[in-house]
């Protein structure tokens, strides 16, 4: 299960257990091919990504999860197409979306939202949630009425009342409530891809299950594909059918958590779990 540059999933066991979905055609909806990045930096050049290949199959949970400076954060941005890859390719519904532009790049970022890590940096501290998400939905030419409806059924998927959230102001809300707003937000543009940066990474223990658990419910009521990015294999382990471990840009492991915490190949996920007591608790969802 070590990293194979060309058919990632084609690796022995990578679908045990029979958890991944398929999309109907059989192929993922995400993928990337030996995606790269290599930043100039004094003195020389940093390869943060090197040549990653994985497979994001239809309403499944895949966890990226590696140390600080893994290089977690710019794969995201390159599968995000804020940040252009130095080579290697990315494709989303059979399309080579690694180059596109204008209304097929934005049609591309509705479907696939983001929520990072700190909620606060995504808001203006002077407008209430109410008149964010209001924004949000004008911003992207939704009216007025049907924006309404939507920011409460959005809501909804996150656990919140509009009576809870919409009059308040960020520094009203807890860490948790504010991560909710954000995956709601992140809703509104109906997105077929949810991708979470760090999501829970600021909240305390009891608020990032909660966080975690809107994000499993969503992938089974709404058929979310979901990428969860962690530098934790406990949250990973918790949430996701498969886990990809990076080390130095490099894709070291990917297999079914079951796998991955059960037989670990590389040194470094042995040491990354050495970390965590008791993950075999953390399988709830894989009950
Ligand atoms: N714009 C940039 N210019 C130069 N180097 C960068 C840039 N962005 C990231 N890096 C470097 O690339 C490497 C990977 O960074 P990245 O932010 O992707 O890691 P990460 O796994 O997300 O870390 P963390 O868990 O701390 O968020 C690091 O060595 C970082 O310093
Ligand atoms: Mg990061």
């Amino acid at each position: 299960m070590t990293e194979s540059t060309t058919a990632p999933d084609a690796s022995p066991g990578a679908e045990a257990g029979g958890m991944i979905t398929r999309s109907e055609a059989g192929t993922p909806l995400l993928s990337c091919r030996d995606l790269t990045k290599t930043f100039s930096v004094a003195g020389g050049s940093i390869t943060a990504v090197d040549s990653v290949s994985l497979d994001f199959p239809a309403s499944s949970v895949l966890a990226v999860v590696g140390e600080s400076g893994s290089g977690k954060s710019t794969l995201a941005r390159m599968l995000l197409r804020l940040m252009p890859a130095t080579s290697g390719t990315i494709s989303f519904r059979d399309q080579d979306v690694t180059r596109i532009k204008g209304q097929e790049l934005r049609s591309y970022w509705s479907e696939v939202q983001a929520v990072f890590q700190d909620p606060f940096a995504s808001f203006n501290q002077f407008f209430t949630v109410g008149s964010l998400l209001r924004r949000s939905l004008k911003l992207a030419g939704v009216e007025k009425e049907e924006g309404d409806h939507l920011i409460e059924e959005c809501l909804g998927y996150v656990g919140l009342t509009p009576k809870e959230a919409l009059h308040k102001f960020p520094h009203q809300m807890s860490g948790g409530q504010r991560q909710r707003v954000m995956v709601a937000r992140a809703l509104m543009m109906r997105p077929t891809v949810l991708l979470a940066d760090e999501a829970t990474s600021m909240l305390d223990a009891s608020l990032r299950v909660n966080v975690l658990n809107v994000l499993h419910d969503l992938r089974h009521e709404l058929g979310l594909t979901v990428l969860f990015i962690t530098h934790d294999i406990g949250q990973a382990c918790y949430l996701a059918d498969r886990v990809a471990v990076m080390e130095h840009g490099v894709v070291v492991e990917r297999g079914s958590t079951e796998e991955v915490i059960f037989s670990p190949q590389a040194e470094y996920t042995k040491r990354l779990l050495a970390d965590v007591p008791d993950l075999r608790g953390s399988l709830k969802h894989h009950a």
